[in-house]
């Protein structure tokens, strides 16, 4: 056994144990194949930690990177891949998920991987030869398009993420095919594993809380990261709220403010997950920041923003504390603690207890209940089952 291979094992014994991992199939797969492999260069013990190794920048953002194992893990088990389908991947980037899903779907399978960049794409082929995968299909192009001519796919999966769910993802799925995007909805993102009805209507089977590159290309959203300071990142809605300016964040985050304390524990997975998706669909101009330490506010925070005031949630293990920054923000503040007493009165539910219908754009009235997001393409409509609608 290789160093390689001993990393690789502690690193799948840690997901198994993790809960990330569930299936023998996906297991299976993630012993198998070689990770490092698709990260030349990178030491043996990064390529098998659990993070997200950014291979490509433009302008200090990452645009290209091997997802973090566990979020990999997760979405390879929300796809319920079977031997024998055809799958397509829009972002192939460095090719180890395609050769994940290669050794699931098997031979009787076919696995075809789009990147818009074609220095990507070429590297990722190099990587799959090394690794033994040769039978993925790769293409260059812009994934926003799908992949007509390898179409019906029983899977379209993106590893990228989206502000939309595009009419040609939905026309190239088989009947009964599942879709599963890392879908921009009111500034966080969720990875959502949606099955196509006869009804032409997309029903979630699986929800989680996610945090991917966003596409380029025609799919390019409005949703985008922002980095209106050096070490500070703002995830900004795609629909703009005249609440959110990134720059009036930051300029904020300058102005300490009162602290509120709210008597509600708050781990981070409830901020990520819970609270935090929550407070995004009862309140517009919620953001989320990512921070280094020049920064006093948590390295992944949720936070309200309006106008100038900004009222940031920081977790507890037996309360948490509202902080407010700039002027203004106590009544930000106050609306923040408000809106966690109403979703522990809801049960504290979380992004994988949400159920999301996406349909083609449409006028139609909203049913009661489910929160309602239109899209330049479709309508995603998201609600927790009663009683926790917010
Ligand atoms: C997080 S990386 C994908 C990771 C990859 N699945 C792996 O296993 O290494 C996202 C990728 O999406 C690609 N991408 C962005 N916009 C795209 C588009 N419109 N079509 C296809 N790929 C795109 C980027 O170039 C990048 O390589």
């Amino acid at each position: 056994m290789t160093s390689a291979d001993r990393a690789r094992a502690r690193m799948v014994d840690a997901l198994v144990r993790g809960g990330r991992v569930r299936s023998a199939a996906v297991e299976e797969a993630l012993r198998a194949v070689p990770r490092h492999l698709f990260l030349p260069g990178v030491e043996i013990d990064a390529a098998y930690a659990d993070e997200a190794v950014a291979v490509q920048h433009v302008d200090g953002v990452a645009t290209s990177s091997a997802s973090q194992p566990s979020m990999v893990a997760i979405m390879l088990e929300q796809l319920a891949l079977a031997p024998g389908q055809s799958v397509l991947e829009v972002g192939a980037g460095t090719g180890w998920n395609a050769a994940l899903m290669d050794r699931i779907v098997g031979a009787t399978g076919s696995v075809t991987s789009v990147d818009i960049d074609a220095d990507l794409v070429r590297s990722a082929a190099v990587h799959l030869a090394a690794a033994g995968s040769p039978d993925v299909r790769l293409v260059c192009g812009d994934g926003a398009r799908g992949h007509p001519p390898d179409a019906p796919y029983d899977r379209i999966v993106l590893t990228v993420g989206s502000a939309d769910v595009r009419p040609e993802w939905v026309a190239q799925l088989a009947p009964g095919g599942r879709l599963l995007v890392p879908l921009a909805v009111r500034g966080s993102q969720l990875s959502v594993a949606l099955d196509l009805g006869s009804d032409g209507v997309l029903r979630s089977d699986s929800v989680r809380g996610c945090s991917f590159i966003r596409l380029r290309g025609i799919g390019a959203g409005s949703d985008m990261r922002a980095r209106p300071v050096e070490g500070l990142w703002v995830d900004v809605p795609e629909a703009a709220s005249p609440d959110v300016d990134p720059a009036l964040v930051a300029a904020a985050l300058d102005a300490p403010g009162p602290v509120l304390t709210a008597e509600v524990p708050l781990g981070a997975s409830d901020i990520w997950d819970g609270f935090g998706f929550w407070l995004a669909l009862t309140e517009p101009g919620t953001v989320r920041l990512m921070a280094d330490d020049d920064h006093d506010v948590p390295p992944s925070a949720v936070a309200l923003a309006a106008g100038p005031a900004l009222a940031v949630v920081a977790g507890g293990t037996t309360s948490s504390l509202v902080r407010a920054f700039g002027p203004g923000s106590e009544a930000v503040a106050h609306r923040v603690v408000a809106a966690l007493q109403r979703w522990v009165a809801a049960g504290s539910p979380s992004t994988a207890d949400l159920e999301v219908t996406v349909v083609p754009r449409t006028s139609e009235p909203t049913p009661a209940g489910p929160a309602r997001v239109d899209k330049a393409y479709s309508t995603v409509l998201l609600g927790w089952p009663s009683p926790a609608a917010p």
